[in-house]
């Protein structure tokens, strides 16, 4: 699986610039007004400036620093200090490839992004940033009890508490912090995922007060 999880879809609305890590890459992940997604390598081919820090106008990303224009295919379209120019070809943001599927966003920066196939279907709970790696968060999750229960893992790869099930995608951010990115069964109601929500937050305590 080469695709990382960045975030929960209804956490990046249109018009919007987010960064992200996927495999070692500094992304600018944005939507344009049509809700499109692209993820792009998070440097500016002018002078280097982070294009998360950029603003979406008029179907483009612009760059903070000195208004440059990119396409959504990442091509230069528009150089504010030479209006009358047309951008050669060869200034172009690095694109990746993304996609989204039941509420989450994935970015691969080596393969076409794909979301796993998962069984059943899923509603977005919350992102939940860790400062630890993904193995300690995975390890606290399975082994932080839920309603009086320790989590079971199923096959096809999502938790089980009680009757509550729960799917968990981690993104690691650097070598000590992770986001993790969390669904549950659609259907659940409003008491249950706020219980899940808690419990997460426990998982979350009992993984960064582990050893380093
Ligand atoms: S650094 Fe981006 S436009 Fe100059």
């Amino acid at each position: 699986m080469t695709s990382v999880a960045v975030g929960l879809s209804r956490d990046l609305a249109a018009k919007r610039v987010m960064r992200a890590e996927v495999q070692g890459y500094d992304i600018a992940v944005w939507r344009d007004e049509n809700g499109g997604l692209h993820a792009w390598n998070n440097r500016c081919p002018h002078r280097g400036m982070r294009l998360s820090h950029g603003f979406v106008r008029d179907g483009h990303l612009a760059c903070l620093y000195h208004g440059w224009h990119f396409r959504k295919d990442g091509g230069c379209a528009y150089i504010p200090a030479h209006p009358e120019l047309e951008p050669p070809e060869t200034i172009s943001a690095t694109v990746f490839s993304i996609t989204e599927n039941a509420g989450v966003i994935w970015v691969s920066a080596t393969d076409t992004a794909k979301a796993p196939a998962e069984d059943g279907e899923w509603e977005p709970l919350r992102s939940l940033s860790f400062a630890c790696p993904p193995e300690k968060v995975r390890h606290a999750i399975e082994n932080t009890p839920f309603a009086g229960q320790l989590p079971e893992r199923a096959a096809s790869g999502h938790l089980t508490a009680g009757s509550t099930a729960l799917l968990v995608h981690c993104a690691p951010l650097g070598d000590a912090e992770t986001l993790a990115h969390l669904l549950v069964a659609a259907g659940t109601s409003l008491a249950g995922r706020k219980a899940l929500s808690r419990w997460c937050e426990t998982a979350r305590e009992s993984a960064e007060a582990g050893p380093a």
